[in-house]
């Protein structure tokens, strides 16, 4: 598969999915509580309005003139698109051209009963992506979650059986009243099924949340520190290398999709409140599909692109390439920006001088990942 960080030409699709069967209290997604009479069909056909709409308009001309280029990765995400059924996807999936694309879908371990592992197979997904969270049940209680940490362990052994040979476990941290054991006890669960990828997010309280109005006690800073050390240690001595800020693979099995964004790749968004970002004649575009899904189903294609500003594109596209921990080369920021590199040279060479970042590649030292916001606080 191509690494993103070399093509140009890169080309991703996110499909949203915007309900859930219950609203965690951490959570800022596009999500909204799942009603009796949702109806997955006329969703489905929303999605296939903007599809057409969006492939039109962005990437219809640009496969055309190169006839090998096809989307490199395809998303289901959400919300949890696990409750979306599977011949659906299959319908969507028939009219995209995605040849030995990435196909994955975000799994809720709480639906994991709903439809079968082997059908999303049969309908061309090939990886998974489940939210374990903690396995810890009254971690998982805590967070409002609508599985317990066995559910989670048999929809894994299922997705196995079916035959899914490249899985995600997202575990978060920095729980409520999270010890560095604690922490490392959900770490070493997670390493013990063998999943091919761990996404480690610290969680973050977000505003607007359940969490935000009532907040829970949150490990102090220290203790913070501790269990990221700790857990990037045993992560590291497990064998899964720590390509961006909180993703970790198996050799070969970072995740496509993800580091198109990250290296500020092209990528159309369908589905309520999706996004997406697209270059055309040195100018970046970004869309944006209406969040509520009743609005969004009345008129898929609603939400004129906007062109990013010259002003803000080195600040985007860092906040994105300074998340992998190699980076990308300096040609991919001209490629991707349309800016020359020596417009930020001084900024960079000012960095460089501090030892936040390295000379010969756009990418941050270990000292300015550590103080990432302050690197990116020179591109505003
Ligand atoms: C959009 S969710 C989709 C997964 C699926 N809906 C689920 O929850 O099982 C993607 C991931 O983002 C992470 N996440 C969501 N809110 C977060 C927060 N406030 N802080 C840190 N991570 C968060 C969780 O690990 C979650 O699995
Ligand atoms: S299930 Fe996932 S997307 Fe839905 S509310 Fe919970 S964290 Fe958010």
């Amino acid at each position: 598969m191509t690494d993103p960080r070399l093509d140009n030409r890169v080309l991703g699709l996110y499909v949203h999915f915007p309900w859930c069967i219950k609203k965690c209290p951490y959570c800022d997604f596009n999500s909204h509580p799942l009603k009796d009479n949702t109806d997955q069909e006329a969703y489905l056909q929303a999605l296939r309005k903007d599809w057409q709409q969006q492939y039109k308009a962005f990437a219809a001309q640009r496969l055309a003139q190169t006839p090998s280029q096809q989307f490199n990765s395809v998303f289901f995400g959400g919300g949890t698109p696990s409750l979306f059924r599977p011949e659906l996807l299959q319908q969507l999936l028939s009219e995209i051209p995605h040849q030995g694309a990435e196909v994955t879908l975000e799994v809720n371990p709480g639906t994991a009963e709903y439809y079968g592992f082997s059908d999303y197979r049969e309908a061309g997904i090939n990886r998974l992506s489940i939210g374990a969270q903690s396995f810890a049940d009254p971690q998982l209680a805590a967070l409002g979650r609508v599985h317990c940490a066995d559910e989670t362990r048999q929809a894994y052994a299922r997705a196995r059986q079916a035959g899914f040979s490249n899985i995600n476990i997202d575990l978060m941290w920095g729980l409520p009243g999270q010890s560095v054991e604690a922490a490392l006890a959900d770490l070493r669960q997670a390493i013990a099924l063998q999943p091919e990828h761990i996404s480690w997010y610290q969680l973050t309280i977000e505003a607007k949340t359940e969490f935000a109005l009532r907040p829970p006690i949150l490990p102090k800073d220290a203790l913070l520190q501790e269990i990221e050390e700790a857990g990037l240690a045993l992560l590291a001595a497990a064998g899964w290398q720590r390509y961006e800020v909180s993703a970790f693979a198996k050799p070969g099995k970072q995740c496509q999709h993800n580091l198109t964004y990250w290296s500020f790749g092209d990528y159309l968004g369908i589905g309520a409140g999706a996004h997406g970002k697209f270059s055309r004649d040195a100018k970046l575009l970004r869309t944006q599909r209406r969040t509520q899904p009743r609005l969004y189903q009345q008129d898929p294609c609603n939400g004129e692109p906007v062109s990013v500003v010259p002003d803000q594109l080195a600040l985007e596209f860092m906040m994105n390439a300074l998340r992998l921990i190699d980076g990308v080369s300096q040609d991919t920021f001209a490629e991707r920006t349309h800016i020359t590199w020596s417009s930020i040279e001084p900024i960079w060479q000012g960095l460089a001088e501090q030892g936040l970042v390295t000379t010969d590649r756009c990418a941050t030292t270990a000292l300015g990942l550590r103080y990432l916001d302050s690197v990116l606080e020179r591109f505003l």
